[in-house]
């Protein structure tokens, strides 16, 4: 049996009526840029959020990005996020004019730890970006309370996260804005690049329509620098059956990790991913720890599985990072779980049930001879 880390096509399949349909009219229509498609998209977003706005852009690094320039940062200005994120989380910083502080995680949940953010605290801090990792929350309470307490701006990077609850309403409406990915993987997934701010906030939902469409409010007015950065009509034809269906695709990833939870709870080699108490998850990716993930991410390779790491070391140790001088040792906690321990296992709306039966009976498999073999080399 194969199982893939991720299968796009079972999606496509699913909406394809509506899919072909959104195509061939913006393709007989041939209007690709703004218009009907986007508004709708937009309007259907904001209301999936409870939010005044939402605003299409290019991808998610540019709605970070755009976020935080409307924070007009000076040179020198600090923004902290956690160091086990994709890159884009704190290159957005950087290309905001900030400067990228990051911290480590709490072992448990895979988040940005609250402990660290505090201590990382200077009177150069503007902004907290923390990124709800996985599909998982983030100690929202916590974070705010830091924010409060030092008046900080907190941005909430919900690439992996759209539709995650925290305390029953969505994470991305907490802070002053989430920013939403939509890369084909993704929970809600573009045919390509597609990204999105959500906020209340009128003054950055207006920042964010005009810088990412030239800097202009309309047509020949040019207020301000900005750059092309919209969303594609296209993609906001193409993703709105899709978002139509994202919460009933986000209960599936829940049935699915039940079932992981249900066949592997029992097994003490593999430690299962550990979403806090407030938090109803999305599940964008499940990520188990265990010891001597590599080779098992191999066994499972040759059985058909694919996993896949999430990721394989911690933004400090990235040569694009070398310049914030945090070398290996920084931080431990993420230095440890992404090199030695974490391996992201299948998992999207589409996962059958005898799929993760046959991914669980592998894991134990490979446990099994891995004892037998420890048993062998120390008796
Ligand atoms: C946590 C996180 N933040 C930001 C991004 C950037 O998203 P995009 O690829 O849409 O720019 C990603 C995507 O990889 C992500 O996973």
């Amino acid at each position: 049996m194969q199982v893939p880390l991720c299968d796009l096509t079972a999606q496509y399949l699913e909406a394809k009526e509506e899919i072909d349909t959104a195509f061939h009219e913006a393709a007989m229509k041939s209007a690709f840029i703004g218009g009907e498609p986007v508004k709708k998209f937009e309007t259907e977003l904001a209301s999936s959020f409870g939010l005044k706005h939402a605003v299409g852009v290019s991808n998610c690094t540019a709605a970070l990005s755009i976020v935080l320039k409307s924070l007009a940062l000076q040179p020198g200005d600090e923004v902290i996020t956690t160091v086990h994120t994709a890159a884009p989380t704190a290159e957005a910083i950087t290309l905001a004019g900030g400067r990228i502080v990051f911290c480590d995680i709490e072992e448990a949940t895979f988040q940005i730890d609250p402990k660290a953010v505090e201590a990382a605290i200077t009177p150069r801090t503007r902004a907290l970006l923390p990124v709800h990792l996985y599909g998982l929350s983030v100690r929202l309470r916590e974070l705010l309370a830091i924010a409060e307490k030092h008046h900080l701006i907190l941005i909430e990077d919900c690439a992996q996260a759209q539709g995650t609850l925290y305390d029953g309403k969505p994470v991305g409406t907490y802070g002053a804005a989430g920013c939403l990915s939509f890369f084909p993987s993704k929970n809600l997934g573009a045919f390509g690049d597609g990204g999105a701010v959500v906020t209340d906030n009128d003054e950055i939902a207006r920042f964010v329509r005009m810088y990412s469409n030239h800097g202009r409010q309309s047509k020949f007015d040019h207020t301000i620098q900005g750059a092309n950065e919209r969303l594609d009509a296209l993609q906001a034809a193409i993703m709105l059956p899709k978002l139509r269906r994202l919460a009933q695709w986000n209960e599936r990833r829940r049935q699915a990790a039940e079932w992981y939870r249900q066949r592997l709870a029992d097994v003490e080699e593999v430690r299962l991913p550990q979403p806090i108490p407030e938090c109803t998850p999305t599940w964008h990716l499940y990520v188990i720890r265990t010891e001597g993930r590599d080779a098992l991410a191999k066994f499972l390779k040759d059985k058909g599985v694919g996993t896949g790491l999430h990721y394989p070391m911690p933004l400090n140790l990235q040569p694009a990072f070398a310049s914030l001088n945090k070398p290996a040792g920084s931080f431990p906690v993420a230095e440890w779980v992404t090199q030695q321990e974490i391996l992201s296992l299948p998992m999207y709306p589409h996962l059958r049930e005898e799929q993760v039966d046959h991914v669980c009976a592998q894991i134990r498999e490979y446990i099994v001879s891995m004892i037998r073999q420890k048993r062998i080399v120390k008796p």
